[in-house]
């Protein structure tokens, strides 16, 4: 299949994230107040992946806007970036009720959505944030305290990245002294975003089109935080 343009990948994640939003593949739809799709750079090279929507991410329909998100920003900076350089998703797009854990039922409902959007955005390194992405995404079922800042290189969704898991955010919320080692295995991801080959770019285009006008981003756009 020819790889597709940055704008027609942007493209399909509005429509992905339009079928996101009338999804009712598992319970959590009836409890929901958004569908919490996913947001940030649809270019991104690094793409993080946490657990599921808590109750902020659940009325605001973003992921990460909460005190786990503070702590993930935080970390961002210690090594120069923001979340705008970034696209940040969960393992499902619903929020369990109380925050309690994803049950594997509903994970098996929603990862297509999430390896629909790895397929789309094709990132060097995806990120994950505690036990559930990192079990997910490796299809192996070692915990967080084995496997956390050790890269594995991987082929998901049919791109070759590396996966490499951290301790999720909110663990520094409970155990402040978790922050040392969340900063030092950040502390390794600029190295792991430029020494890994780059997923192949798109083909240039057929015929020359007139750059298009910068404008203020579509409604749609605006709220998936696509840029
Ligand atoms: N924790 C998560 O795993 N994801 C969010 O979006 C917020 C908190």
């Amino acid at each position: 299949m020819q790889a597709r343009s940055a704008q027609e990948r942007r493209d399909a994640l509005v429509e992905l994230y339009h079928e996101a939003r009338g999804c009712e593949r598992c319970p959590l739809h009836q409890s929901r107040t958004k569908v919490v799709f996913g947001s940030g750079n649809a270019d991104a090279d690094l793409m993080f992946v946490g657990e599921a929507p808590g109750y902020h991410e659940d009325r605001q329909g973003a992921p990460f806007v909460g005190q786990a998100g503070k702590v993930l920003e935080s970390l961002l900076g210690s090594i120069g970036i923001s979340r705008h350089d970034v696209y940040i998703a969960n393992v499902l797009k619903c929020r369990p009720p109380g925050n309690r854990d994803p049950q594997p039922d509903e994970i098996s409902a929603c990862e297509g959505h999430l390896f629909a959007q790895v397929e789309l955005i094709r990132p060097r390194v995806i990120c994950t944030l505690g036990n559930f992405a990192t079990k997910l995404l490796s299809g192996q079922p070692h915990g967080i305290t084995r496997v956390h800042g050790r890269a594995q290189p991987r082929r998901i969704a049919g791109v070759d990245l590396v996966l490499y898991p951290i301790f999720h955010p909110a663990a520094a919320l409970y155990t402040p002294a978790m922050m040392d080692t969340l900063r030092a295995d950040f502390a390794k991801l600029p190295e792991l975003l430029t020494g890994v080959p780059a997923a192949p770019p798109p083909p240039p285009p057929v015929a020359r089109e007139a750059p298009a006008p910068v404008a203020e981003p579509e409604p749609e756009y605006a709220q998936l935080g696509l840029f």
